[in-house]
């Protein structure tokens, strides 16, 4: 997790295109946001979930924010993120895999 002054000082540096709050009937339901490498993510809260709000905040969010195309980094496991973006009609280009060295540098 990062330190509060490190948050702060990653939203001062303006790191999006666009953030938005999801409001379901006045209330703060979730966030999204459109990076400036067109990157879409979202996170709704668990109490308002399952609602159809996700599919209609990337919708919108892809209305106002027209792009020749968007990404969405989606973890493999992470099975209902990816049935809810190949819903909206996104495809999968890559995995990345990782391994970790040996230095510290
Ligand atoms: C993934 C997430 C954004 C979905 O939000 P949501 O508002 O519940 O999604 P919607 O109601 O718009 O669902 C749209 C479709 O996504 C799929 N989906 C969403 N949640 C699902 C679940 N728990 N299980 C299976 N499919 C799911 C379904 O196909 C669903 O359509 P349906 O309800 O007609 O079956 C939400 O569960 C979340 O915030 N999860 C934790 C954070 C996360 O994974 N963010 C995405 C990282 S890229």
């Amino acid at each position: 997790m990062p330190s509060i002054a490190e948050h702060v000082a990653f939203l001062r540096s303006i790191p999006y295109a666009a953030w938005y709050i999801v409001e379901h009937d006045h209330k703060p339901a979730g966030s999204i946001y459109l990076s400036k490498q067109d990157e879409i993510g979202i996170a709704i809260h668990s109490g308002f979930q399952r609602l159809g709000l996700a599919k209609q905040a990337i919708e919108e969010l892809m209305r106002q924010h027209p792009r020749p195309r968007y990404l969405a980094n989606i973890a493999p496991l992470n099975h209902m993120s990816q049935k809810l973006f190949a819903e909206l009609g996104f495809n999968l280009i890559q995995q990345t895999f990782e391994k970790h060295g040996s230095s510290n540098t």
